[in-house]
């Protein structure tokens, strides 16, 4: 699961006026750090590559290599890609007499001289000797997603239930960087997500204390029960991300049965679509609209640099779900276009929201970016005709009257500066993606009102919650930077409840000494100065909550 640090240490004198800050603030209450707080990292969706869209269960050792190998040669290594996934199909629920994994030693054989055939840990030395990531797949129920056989036969047992410390000790002791863990089973015996997932969670925890190795966790229960509401620090050990809706194909395998299967370009909106909750993504914790379908048959170019738009705008893991090494030149241009993907990959870990839309279908989406005044910009025609499309600063929560420069993310084209708005022609089903450079509008600081009573010290959470009320209301999504200090060597977390919607809960990484910063986004619907933002802690400590900033 997750790791944080510090982004960058501050130099001495401000570090110095930081902690400073921090001991006014402790001794009147009142007072809040007046210099801008340091931003904290917090981890970046995944990149990489998995094997369930092109190869579904028939994936084997010798096709792990080749893709490994194509990430390399065809440059995604260099461009970020790194996680390598084994899906469904590397264990067909063979149990050893002591409960350990039994795997077919001819699709997993010894890969080097000293190693044991039907090894997992053979496969995972092979991608780390590419200097690459390796992930691996279970279900959290006694059976997994083999029962339903895509390219048969059944399979019935292929779930951990009643193995979870033993198999992500196994994954962890194997190597494995990553863990998918689907839902068949869990929903054929109709088990809570929520305390299963926990359950695994805590293994997680259990197995990296033992091996010192880290497992990021991946959940699968395709949005079916709001992931999105208890996935974040699931049983108080983070989830990194969850999927938030179905298959965006079933798996198209050349020379297989259902080789003349599709992608499909309303599948691709429809995942899209199903994973926008901005309020659960920030410090770490992502969306999962599935793996991409980038490169399959049924797409067009077109529609293959909609799809990453989509996918970026989103803030979304990039999972390559195409065959890699049959990859056309145009699909790896759009696979690892930088600025596409430095959008993805921003450092302040949000979602891209839709800020306008016009004529039920067009559409205006921005994701804030880490640099002030910056914003990614998608311009959506989801409709039959080609349109103009318009974005206002106002929109974007950029200064209206001062100009801001364009620059076409596909083209790589500079096209000017513009006063007060831009405005492109998009073909029908198509997008432009923009990023925009303006102004930020100033933001707005409250300090803690903690029903009238100020806050005094680092850990008044212990007592009682740290509230914001009388918060100004905004007429779409706010970006909310939250100033705290954890002088903690471990992340340290908090419920964030907004005018009594469900809480998401919020990492907040080590600051050490120093006042740090993460941002949220949430919807301060209440008209008026109404709008109240709860943060409880979740376990002691909680962080010491200095001030929010609303944009
Ligand atoms: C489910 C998941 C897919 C894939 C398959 C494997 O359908 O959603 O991503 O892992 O199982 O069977």
């Amino acid at each position: 699961m997750r790791r944080f640090q510090n982004r960058k240490a501050l130099p001495g004198t401000l570090a110095l006026l930081v902690a400073l800050s921090g001991i006014i603030m402790c001794a009147s209450g009142n007072l809040i750090a007046q210099s801008a707080p340091t931003e904290v990292a917090v981890p970046l969706p995944p990149m990489g590559w998995s094997s369930w869209n092109s190869f579904s269960n028939i994936v084997d050792s010798q096709i792990v290599m080749d893709q490994a190998k194509a990430m390399i040669s065809s440059g995604m290594a260099k461009a970020g890609y790194q996680y390598v996934n084994i899906d469904e199909g590397w264990w067909i629920g063979d149990r050893d007499a002591d409960g350990q994994f039994v795997v077919d030693p001819k699709a997993w054989p010894a890969l080097a001289t000293g190693e044991r055939a039907g090894d997992m840990a053979n496969i995972v030395r092979y991608i780390h000797g590419l200097g690459l990531k390796a992930g691996i797949y279970t279900d959290a129920g006694y059976a997994g997603c083999s029962m339903y056989p895509d390219l048969g036969p059944a399979y019935q047992h292929a779930g951990s239930e009643g193995h979870y410390e033993q198999d992500f000790l196994q994954f962890a002791k194997w190597g494995f960087d990553y863990v998918k863990v689907d839902w068949c089973g869990g929903d054929k015996e109709k088990l809570d997500p929520a305390v299963q997932y926990a359950e695994i969670a805590r293994a997680i925890a259990s197995a990296e204390a033992a091996t010192g190795h880290t497992l990021y966790f991946s959940i699968c229960e395709w949005g079916n029960n709001s992931p999105w509401t208890w996935a974040p620090n699931v049983g108080g050990v983070a989830a990194d991300i969850w999927r938030t809706s179905g298959d965006i194909v079933a798996p198209i395998v050349p020379h297989h049965k259902f080789s003349g299967r599709l992608a499909s370009f309303p599948g691709v909106l429809s995942n899209f679509d199903q994973g926008v909750h901005p309020e659960a993504e920030h410090t770490g914790f992502y969306n999962d609209p599935d793996m991409m379908v980038i490169g399959m048959p049924g797409l067009t170019d077109a529609q293959n640099r909609v799809h990453m738009s989509l996918w970026v705008i989103s803030g979304a893991p990039l999972l390559v779900g195409a065959d890699l090494t049959t990859l056309s030149a145009t699909t790896l241009a759009t696979l690892i276009n930088p600025e596409a993907l430095a959008i993805d990959q921003d450092s302040l870990g949000l979602q891209g929201v839709k800020v306008a839309s016009y004529d039920d279908g067009l559409e205006v989406w921005s994701k804030a970016l880490a640099k002030p005044g910056e914003r990614a910009v998608l311009l959506l025609n989801r409709t039959g005709d080609a349109a103009s499309i318009k974005v206002n600063w106002s929109d974007l929560g950029l200064v209206d009257a001062s100009p801001a420069t364009v620059k076409d993310v596909w083209s790589h084209k500079d096209l000017g500066s513009f006063n007060s708005s831009y405005s492109a022609n998009v073909p029908s089903l198509d997008a432009v993606m923009v990023i925009v450079r303006g102004s930020e509008r100033e933001l707005t600081t409250y300090t803690p009102t903690a029903a009238g009573k100020p806050q005094s010290g680092a850990d008044v959470q212990r007592d009682r919650p740290v509230s914001f009320t009388r918060v100004a209301s905004h007429a779409q999504m706010a970006r909310i930077r939250v100033a705290y200090t954890n002088p903690d060597k471990a992340t340290r977390f908090a419920a964030l409840r907004v005018n009594g919607r469900t809480a998401t809960r919020i990492a907040f990484p080590s600051t050490g000494s120093n006042v740090g910063a993460i941002w949220v986004e949430s919807l301060l619907d209440r008209t008026g100065a109404e709008n109240e933002l709860i943060f409880a802690t979740i376990c002691d400590p909680g962080p010491g909550i200095a001030s929010i900033a609303v944009q």
